[in-house]
């Protein structure tokens, strides 16, 4: 008879607490209770009923993931023995589930013989997010309990459904208003008087529904992955076991969803987007920033400058909740300014994301204005002013002049020098960088450039508000372009090196996209504009080294009159109205002409020498970025690039791919490129090292 805390008897329904702060993940330890107490309730002969529940504020995080490829994650008792256990009884379990059941907190729910809820309670299996399918029956399960249509959406997406929802689809039996382990007692006692009772999901052979059934379903629905999950096997693999548990029986239909698993968890897919997982939780720890930092309160922000990111970024705090002062210096501009937000909101509307009133909302949190003055209210204000230093300096000067005391100054600049800006002011340990990324309201990644002077309280407040609004903050140091733009840089002169070399746009493009990238290096130009790049290309021109090389195919585009899509052609043309890129023979002539100016031969390149050039270009600028101190950590990068560049999280970021490949033969072809290629391409001394002494940009020591 077990007499500890998380074993308890109302009446003679037995209350098993899962206890394993802070998740109550399914780890081994905890498993040894569970099953301790599952048979001291199956032993007594005056429990008739069971209910599992969670200790502290949710049902269940999932399984442990640090002990994921570990023997740990199967030693018995194991999950499966333990549901055995549950499914060989004739006594009722009754999961009861507050805050979360995610994973295999919800696996292991489902295969309970009954599941209630509290309100706002979220149930999901969320592996595919991690490069995995739900290894513990979910895929068995979760079909027999809500059908096909709603389990593929559940498994393939990994988005959890709250009980509300679950209730409408069946994967909960009631829902609980009121003390949740009080209404589960209760709801035992109703079952255990009206035997016999349900069998568990397992023995429900007959799939809940027929229409979703049949093999042309999923066969559209393969379609439909392949299309929007290009590349990715885990979304595919969940598909591969829901189906299978239409074709199959219950324990084979098991067997098949354990050996997929076994293959994704090996797969370097899981990896990357586990180390990315890992990645996310490992930036939120700043050296010097600890944990329990104070915070400045944050309720008002005031946006500079209603252009291409302060409507964005306006638009991300209203939607947050935070009260908007966007000031602009031009009536036109806050006009502008307003209409596309009003325009970008109405969008989310008509695609039945948000509801008008919720619209209504957040732009009533917004006020347009062009007073100035309007900064002295705000904890925090956000320059996006136009990129020119002496624009910076004037518009900080003045905020020096009219904000509170320990308002926050941020400036969204892309390159310019953050120390610089600071020094503009008489606080400069209030300023910092927030570097949104385009579309400000759509883009996850914010780099969050520190100062040399920036207070730890200051880092700590952004760190807090970026995530408040929904974005990833990733601390970066001050140098041109930060880590992104920076590391971006040599990816693009790479590419532009190849077409002079002999590759056209569109295969370079096509090359970086079958490698995965959302989109390729020109066609993603085009879409950004290239009068940007251009304008700092002549700013930058008497300054740079005459030792290296540049192409010029750029500039002559540019020369052309073609800035991208705006202007309807750039590297490629486009129809009018259209977005999709035509190669242009215009375009090739150029090519030819700057390579011939060049000196350079034209030959044969590549797929694989296209994606090497380009790659190994942003891992050894990145291996030099992670020497500076620019970032702490390697896997600093990788989050930005997976978030702010269309880098495919299945492949973990540069700094990953790097170690995926392994340093040693990364360091020889870029000293290979060095010899062929020139100056651009000194290997980074951190490479050398790490690649000499066998070690990777993960386990650097
Ligand atoms: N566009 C991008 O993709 C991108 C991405 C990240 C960062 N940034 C940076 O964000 C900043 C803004 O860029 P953008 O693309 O939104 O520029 P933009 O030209 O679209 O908008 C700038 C706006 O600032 C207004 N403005 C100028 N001076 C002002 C002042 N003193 N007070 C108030 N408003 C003023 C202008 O009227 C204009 O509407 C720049 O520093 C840029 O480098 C841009």
């Amino acid at each position: 008879m077990t007499t500890d805390s998380n074993y308890a008897i109302h009446g003679s329904t037995a209350v098993i607490y899962l206890d394993n702060p802070p998740v109550n993940s399914l780890g081994h330890a905890l498993r040894v209770q569970l099953d301790a107490h599952l048979r001291a309730a199956i032993d007594d002969p005056s429990v008739d009923s069971v209910v599992i529940t969670g200790r502290g504020k949710l049902f269940c995080g999932g399984a442990d993931v640090k002990a994921f490829n570990t023997p740990m994650s199967r030693a018995e008792p194991s999950s499966r023995s333990i549901i055995a256990r549950i499914e060989a009884g004739t006594m009722p379990v009754v999961a009861a589930i507050h805050g979360n059941a995610l994973g295999l907190g919800l696996e292991f729910a489902m295969s309970c013989h009954y599941r209630v809820a509290s309100p706002g309670a979220r149930l999901g299996l969320p592996e595919v997010k991690l490069g995995l399918l739900p290894g513990g029956g979910g895929t068995q399960r979760l079909p027999r309990l809500v059908g096909a249509q709603a389990a593929l959406r559940m498994i393939t997406t990994g988005d959890a459904v709250d009980s509300r929802e679950a209730l409408e689809l069946g994967l909960i039996d009631e829902l609980i208003e009121g003390d949740l382990v009080e209404g589960a007692v209760a709801f035992a006692r109703r079952i255990v008087s009206q035997a016999p009772h349900r069998v568990t999901s397992r023995m429900r052979a007959e799939p809940v529904d027929t229409e979703g059934s049949t093999t042309a379903f999923f066969a559209a629905q393969r379609a439909v992955l392949e299309r929007d999950r290009r590349g990715l096997a885990a979304p595919r693999e969940c598909l591969a076991c829901v189906e299978a548990a239409y074709r199959l029986p219950f324990d084979e239909g098991m067997a098949f969803e354990r050996e997929r698993f076994d293959v994704l968890v090996n797969s370097v897919e899981s990896k990357a987007m586990r180390h990315l997982f890992f990645a996310e939780r490992a930036a939120a720890r700043v050296e010097g920033v600890a944990p329990d930092t104070a915070q400045r309160p944050i309720r008002h922000v005031a946006v500079l400058g209603a252009g291409t990111m302060g409507g964005g970024i306006a638009m991300s705090f209203a939607s947050a909740g935070f009260q908007v002062s966007l000031i602009e210096s031009k009536p036109e501009a806050l006009e502008r300014g307003l209409g596309n937000i009003r325009k970008n909101y109405a969008s989310t509307v008509s695609k039945g994301r948000l509801s008008q009133a919720d619209v209504d909302a957040r732009i009533a949190r917004i006020g347009g204005t062009l007073d100035f003055q309007a900064v002295a209210q705000a904890d925090l204000v956000i320059e996006a002013v136009f990129e020119d230093m002496a624009v910076k300096k004037e518009v900080f000067e003045k905020l020096d002049a009219a904000c509170k005391p320990g308002a926050v100054l941020a400036t969204n600049t892309s390159r310019l020098d953050v120390n610089t800006i600071a020094s503009f002011t008489r606080r400069q340990q209030d300023v910092i960088g927030l570097h949104f990324f385009s579309p400000a309201n759509v883009m996850r990644l914010v780099e969050v450039v520190r100062g040399q002077a920036t207070s730890p309280e200051v880092i700590a407040t952004c760190l807090s508000v970026v995530r408040k609004i929904g974005k990833l903050p990733v601390v970066v140091g001050v140098c041109d372009g930060f880590v992104g733009n920076r590391m971006v840089s040599h990816y693009a002169r790479e590419a532009e090196f190849l077409l002079e070399e002999g590759a056209t746009p569109q295969q370079v493009d096509r090359a970086l996209q079958d490698f995965g990238l959302a989109m390729g290096r020109f066609a993603m130009t085009d879409l950004a504009g290239l009068d940007i790049g251009w304008a700092s290309r002549k700013r930058l021109a008497p300054t740079r080294p005459a030792h290296l090389r540049y192409s010029k195919v750029a500039d002559r585009i540019c020369e052309m009159g073609r800035f991208g899509q705006k202007t309807g052609a750039g590297y490629y043309r486009y129809e009018s109205g259209s977005r999709t890129p035509i190669p242009d023979p215009e375009i090739d002539a150029v090519i030819a002409a700057c390579a011939a100016e060049a000196g350079i031969e034209r030959r044969p390149i590549s797929d694989e020498e296209i994606v090497e050039r380009t790659m190994y270009a942003l891992i050894n600028e990145g291996a030099k970025i992670l020497e500076e101190g620019v970032v702490q950590r390697a896997s600093d990068i990788d989050l930005i690039y997976v978030n702010g560049y269309g880098f495919p999280a299945r492949r973990g970021g540069p700094m990953f791919l790097a170690d995926t490949i392994g340093l040693a033969k990364v360091y020889a072809r870029i000293c290979q490129f060095h010899a062929t290629h020139g100056e651009w391409w000194k290997p980074s001394a951190l490479l050398q090292r790490l690649a000499e002494g066998g070690k990777t940009f993960a386990k650097p020591e």
